[in-house]
């Protein structure tokens, strides 16, 4: 690797960063003290909330959630959820504010990553080439370079190698690389006489190109989650009056969805974003009487869960469409699929302008639309496939052998301790890849988190130690969840970040006193710096 490139290789930084979203920034505002360098491939901060927004698109999580812990929201009080517009202000703001932008290389697209650690020609390269079963992992930074980075830059694509001793990944699980659906041969969107295009694509269009594709045709929107139903939305909404045409969507698998942040009067966050809350849930490091414990407390998690369901079933018109979900509420919490829906989509299916096809799993085109496993027929002029995104394929694209295969293990999880270190990749880091109910939250943890680790405040275990934690950790979310691949912490988020506070010699219990430890829920300020100088003091 290390060859034709040698004499132009630019070594003036320890520690690269791929990718300026939200995980990007936060990571180089932690780590601003070894002046890092970030590539970001297009022209502008934010990731998802520039390049996959549609007009309606709208924060998901309470504003006062999303916040980084040391940079308020303007008005974090307000229960309205911002737009991607004001998101991308806010990150803005925050970006401007902790002086981040001085670190970021933009339209520079890393397109290559190349080994030269040690062991560099080994085809199993160690996590810990001088000590495997050492009790201690030695210092991230170890003054040679490990990793080598092919940026293209500008319009003619000039191609300029960095050599770091440290990388972290954060390009994102959504956006970029679109999870296209695979069809039977002569039955792909070639044979289908409208137009096909993914939600990557939507996002692309002005407002105005956006209303033109939808305005009087017949839209078919295959997905049932936050951009399929976005999207419907908007195509109501582009063909109001006599001469609309309704949308259809083409559902594979129901989910829950939720109208708002409050059941039957009670906040949403009283049922699972508080200690007491989470205490009814299993998690990866408990002890083995609790362990013993919890399937003693099922009764109460699904008696939660059927208590929100009701109100679901109540609020909503989900057994006059057949939306109900079999699954219970807690699978789709647990894998962080809970949509929350736009005021006016039921109002739309209503008036007739969102209809809904329950599609079996196998479906192809025909000449006018989707023709479906059971013989059924959709016809349509405009097909959008809101089928998301391919976020491990994204980064077994850049990375090399063998580290490219070990991206995802055998049951298609990617295996990150503490959601950051996968135990068999050296000194390099990913941020973004876990979810919760605020991804900024985080992701922004455990930057702070890899930032000490960097400075060597603790040390890594070892790889065995490591693996058997996140092994620990997957068959928690696989007894909680049928969808565990999305790799979701919500129902174990304040033990996760215990853990980190642990590691990171803070102490875990962050509240003024025992009542709001126990009911109120935990945010990013919590974590905020002054408040660790507070409670380590
Ligand atoms: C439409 C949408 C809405 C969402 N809403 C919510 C929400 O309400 N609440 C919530 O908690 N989460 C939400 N999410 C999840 C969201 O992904 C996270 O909240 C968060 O914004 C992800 O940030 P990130 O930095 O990890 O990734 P991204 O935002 O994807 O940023 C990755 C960056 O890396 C860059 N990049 C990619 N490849 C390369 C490369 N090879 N070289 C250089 N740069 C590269 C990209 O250009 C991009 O700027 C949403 C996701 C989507 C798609
Ligand atoms: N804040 C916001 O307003 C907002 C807006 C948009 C997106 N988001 C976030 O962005 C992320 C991506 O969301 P997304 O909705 O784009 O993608 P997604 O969550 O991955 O959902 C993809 C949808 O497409 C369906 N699908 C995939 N392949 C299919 C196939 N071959 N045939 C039929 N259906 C198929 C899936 O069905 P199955 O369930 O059967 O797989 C699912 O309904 C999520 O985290 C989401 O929360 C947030």
């Amino acid at each position: 690797m290390s060859g034709d490139h040698e004499q132009t290789l630019v070594r003036t930084s320890r520690i690269g960063i791929i990718g300026a979203g939200i995980s990007g920034i936060a990571a180089a505002k932690e780590l601003s003290s070894y002046d890092p360098i970030v590539f970001e491939a297009t022209g502008s901060i934010g990731g998802v909330w520039k390049h996959c927004s549609f007009a309606s698109t709208k924060l998901q999580t309470p504003r006062c959630d999303f916040e980084f812990s040391d940079y308020p929201w303007p008005e974090r009080d307000n229960a309205s959820f911002p737009s991607h517009v004001e998101i991308l202000d806010y990150l803005h703001g925050f970006a401007v504010h902790f002086d981040v932008l001085k670190y970021v290389q933009f339209n520079s697209r890393v397109v290559e990553i190349g080994y030269v650690g040690e062991h560099a020609t080994s085809a199993s390269p160690r996590r810990d080439p001088g000590m495997p079963n050492s009790s201690e992992y030695g210092s991230l930074l170890k003054g040679q370079p490990v990793w080598e980075v092919a940026v293209e830059t500008g319009p003619t694509g000039t191609l300029q190698w960095y050599a770091f001793e440290f990388i972290v990944m954060c390009i994102g699980k959504y956006g970029d690389v679109p999870r296209m659906p695979v069809f039977p041969r002569n039955r792909g969107q070639e044979v289908f006489r409208g137009e096909v295009l993914h939600t990557m694509d939507y996002a692309r269009l002005d407002e105005a190109g956006a209303k033109n594709l939808l305005k009087g045709k017949k839209v078919a929107v295959v997905g049932y989650k936050k951009s399929a139903i976005d999207l419907a939305v908007e195509s109501a909404e582009a063909n109001q009056g006599p001469d609309g045409q309704a949308c259809t969507m083409v559902i594979r698998t129901l989910h829950w969805t939720v109208p708002s942040y409050w059941i039957w009067g009670l906040p949403f966050f009283l049922f699972y974003s508080t200690r007491s809350s989470q205490f009814l849930h299993e998690k990866p490091d408990q002890s083995l009487l609790w362990t013993l414990l919890c399937p003693l407390l099922s009764p109460m998690r699904r008696a939660i869960s059927k208590f929100i369901e009701s109100y679901l079933v109540w609020k909503l018109p989900l057994v006059k469409y057949g939306l109900k979900p079999d699954h219970p509420f807690e699978e789709d919490y647990a894998s962080c699929q809970m949509a929350i829906l736009p005021e006016n989509f039921f109002s739309e299916a209503d008036k007739g302008k969102i209809l809904f096809k329950r599609a079996p799993s196998r479906w192809w085109f025909w000449s006018k639309g989707i023709e479906f496993e059971d013989g059924s027929k959709l016809e349509a002029d405009v097909v959008i496939l809101a089928t998301g995104y391919d976020g491990k394929q994204k980064l077994q694209s850049v990375l090399p052998e063998p580290f490219r295969s070990l991206v995802v293990d055998s049951s298609g999880v990617m295996p990150l301790y503490r959601g950051t270190i996968h135990p068999m990749i050296p000194n390099m880091a990913f941020v973004g890849y876990i979810e919760s109910v605020s991804n900024l939250h985080t992701a922004e943890l455990r930057c702070k988190w890899l930032a000490q680790l960097v400075n060597d405040k603790f040390k890594l275990p070892p790889v065995q130690a490591m693996i058997r934690q996140v092994t620990q950790e997957m068959d928690v979310m696989k007894r909680a969840t049928r969808f565990y691949k999305r790799h979701c912490i919500s129902t174990f988020s304040i033990n996760h970040s215990d853990e980190l506070c642990r590691e990171m010699g803070w102490s875990p219990w962050r509240k003024s006193n025992w009542l709001s430890e126990a009911f109120s829920p935990y945010s990013s300020q919590d974590y905020a710096d002054q408040k660790v100088n507070e409670k380590n003091d």
